[in-house]
């Protein structure tokens, strides 16, 4: 065995024998920085393999386990990988002061030493870019599950994982909507997830998350893989129930029947609400503001080739926006196909309708309205607080019937605490209503929806508008 004394004595009978090559490689593990990467590389390795094995057998059922499979472990592989032929460079430029005289590196094929190494070099590198290949294949689809997108991001993300799992598309993975299928978005969706996860280290990002977003990939290439407007819908019939303070157990019911439309197949039109993203039309408009909630002009083209501008003289662009013109698609209606949050309203009657809260209790919804739309500091404050606040509103109102309702008003609390953090996150700024849909009129008043241009304001040049007859878009159904 050689000593560390021996190597920097220099002149010692050992070295004289070895070649060049057998400097550097007993040298690496000499040198600090040669036994961290040779170290490194073998650690990591091992617990890479280690890991996917587990993985492929499904024992991790936590995300940040395949961060470190397919992120942090791959890396500190590369690195060492990449530390040892620096280690050796490094060592071979010192050989001078050990006074080991400088021979050019030969590789022999006719000295079995060297194909031993030769072999075991090239077995290694094949073993090396397997494991790559594999854990990049892995990895490449670890960094595409909702998992990843919803759950490693999980506080900046949280308000959207959470309103995606109880949505229609809970089953589909945010990179089918988010990225699409082909190499290019894939691209820029890999790159502005750099730049995302560099603004969530360095917490530099908008709360909330502010919509619409700009670099969403048009529809046509991603709702479309699913949906195509083609199809025909016919009439899609709802229901919507209302309470109100003074009526709490007697919804008002109203009943709608929406001209979804798409393709007659028996008349051959396009009609109905669909019409807008048929392929035979072309609707765009121009926003004045970055939220597209003020819409000052409208062009179509209509199947039959004519065209036709609305204009609303009174929107005038906001100060220091640039309007630019935007083709109408599923988003400009879909605006929250999955990230759907609800109102409180809507949360409160619900829990009139099916029980949960009871609606015989005197002025439940109107105190339930108050707790749920209280300004709590945080989430945990809402649930440390908001069943006690709404059992102290009830006792100010009437002790006696508080007391005998105890039970029914903490399962209404419950309700009120669950619906509220569904839909509220303080620390990224989600309250109610921050986010708002297009589907429907309900925030007409704050330019959502199809009244932007259903408005009758927006004029051509013949003097027609873009209708707000009710019985356009839906009718009573029979
Ligand atoms: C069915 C399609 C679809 C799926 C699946 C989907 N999203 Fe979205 N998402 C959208 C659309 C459409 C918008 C754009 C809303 C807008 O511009 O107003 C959006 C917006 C967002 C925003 C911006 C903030 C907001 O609420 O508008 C974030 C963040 C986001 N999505 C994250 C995710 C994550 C994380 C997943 C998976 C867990 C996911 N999305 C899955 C369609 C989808
Ligand atoms: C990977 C396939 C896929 C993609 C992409 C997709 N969807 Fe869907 N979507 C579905 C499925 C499946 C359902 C039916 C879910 C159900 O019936 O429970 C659905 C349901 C819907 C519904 C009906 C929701 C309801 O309340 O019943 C709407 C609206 C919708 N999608 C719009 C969109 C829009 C807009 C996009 C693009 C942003 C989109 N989808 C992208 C698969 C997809
Ligand atoms: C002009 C607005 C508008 C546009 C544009 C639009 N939709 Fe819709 N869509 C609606 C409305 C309104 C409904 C009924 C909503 C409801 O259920 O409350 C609907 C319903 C749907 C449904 C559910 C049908 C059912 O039977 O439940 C699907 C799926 C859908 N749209 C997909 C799309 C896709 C995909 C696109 C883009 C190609 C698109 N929509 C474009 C307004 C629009
Ligand atoms: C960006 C502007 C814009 C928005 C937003 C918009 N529409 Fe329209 N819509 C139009 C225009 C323009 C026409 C065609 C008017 C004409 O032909 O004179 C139209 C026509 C229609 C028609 C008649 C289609 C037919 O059968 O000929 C229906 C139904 C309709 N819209 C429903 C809706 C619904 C529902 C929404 C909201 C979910 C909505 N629109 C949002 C611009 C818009
Ligand atoms: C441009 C299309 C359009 C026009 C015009 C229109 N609506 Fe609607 N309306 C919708 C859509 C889309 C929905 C469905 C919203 C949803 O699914 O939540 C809706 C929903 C409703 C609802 C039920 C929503 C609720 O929250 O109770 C009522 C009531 C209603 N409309 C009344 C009217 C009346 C009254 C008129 C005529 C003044 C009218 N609408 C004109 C598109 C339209």
């Amino acid at each position: 065995m050689t000593t560390g004394k021996n190597d920097q004595g220099g002149s010692e009978a050992p070295h004289k024998h070895r070649s060049a090559w057998g400097h550097i490689i007993r040298g690496l593990w000499r040198t600090p920085l040669g036994i961290m990467s040779v170290a490194l590389t073998t650690i990591s390795a091992t617990l890479m393999v280690l890991g996917i094995i587990a993985d492929l057998l499904g024992l991790f059922h936590n995300p940040y386990v395949g961060v470190w499979i397919y992120m942090v472990l791959p890396i500190c592989m590369v690195t060492g990988l990449i530390l040892i032929p620096i280690t050796a460079y490094l060592r071979r430029r010192q050989w001078h002061k050990s006074g080991i005289e400088k021979r050019p590196l030969q590789l022999n094929l006719s000295n079995p030493k060297h194909r031993l190494f030769l072999v075991g070099f090239i077995a290694l590198t094949v073993v090396n870019v397997a494991i790559f290949g594999f854990v990049g294949y892995e990895g490449y689809h670890f960094t595409d599950s909702p998992y990843f997108c919803g759950m490693v991001c999980h506080q900046v993300m949280a308000p959207e994982y959470t309103a995606y799992q109880r949505s229609p598309h809970s089953r589909v993975p945010c990179v089918e909507c988010h990225i699409g299928p082909g190499a290019e978005w894939f691209v820029k969706a890999k790159i502005s997830g750099l730049r995302q996860v560099y603004a969530v280290i360095t917490d530099d990002y908008d709360r909330p998350i502010p919509t619409p977003v700009e670099a969403l990939r048009p529809a046509r290439d991603t709702c479309e893989q699913c949906h195509w407007p083609e199809k025909f819908y016919g009439k899609k019939v709802k229901e919507f129930y209302r309470f109100s303070n003074d009526d709490q157990t007697e919804p008002e019911k109203t009943d709608i029947a929406l001209h979804i439309g798409g393709r007659n197949p028996v008349t051959g039109e396009f009609e109905g609400i669909h019409w807008h993203v048929s392929k035979d039309v072309q609707v765009k408009y121009l926003a004045v503001d970055e939220k597209r909630t003020k819409i000052a002009k409208i062009k179509i083209k209509r199947a039959d080739g004519s065209t036709d501008e609305f204009v609303d003289e009174d929107i005038k662009p906001e100060d220091g926006y640039t309007p630019k013109w935007r083709v109408m698609d599923c988003i400009d209606c879909h605006n929250r196909p999955t990230h759907i949050y609800s109102m409180p309203e809507d949360v409160v009657d619900f829990g009139l309708l099916s029980k949960k809260i009871n609606p015989e209790i005197p002025g439940i919804r109107e105190d339930s309205l108050n707790v749920i739309t209280k300004m709590y500091k945080s989430r945990q404050q809402a649930r440390d607080q908001m069943v006690s606040d709404l059992m102290a509103l009830q006792r100010k109102r009437n002790p006696k019937i508080a007391e005998a309702h105890a039970a029914d008003i903490e399962r209404a609390g419950q309700y009120l605490l669950k619906g509220y953090l569904a839909n509220v996150w303080p620390a990224n700024k989600v309250f109610w209503g921050t986010y708002k849909g297009h589907l429907g009129h309900q925030w007409a008043d704050e330019g959502y929806g199809c009244w932007r241009c259903h408005d009758e304001e927006h004029v051509d040049s013949k003097g027609n508008t873009i209708s707000q007859d009710c019985g356009l878009c839906h009718d009573e159904p029979e």
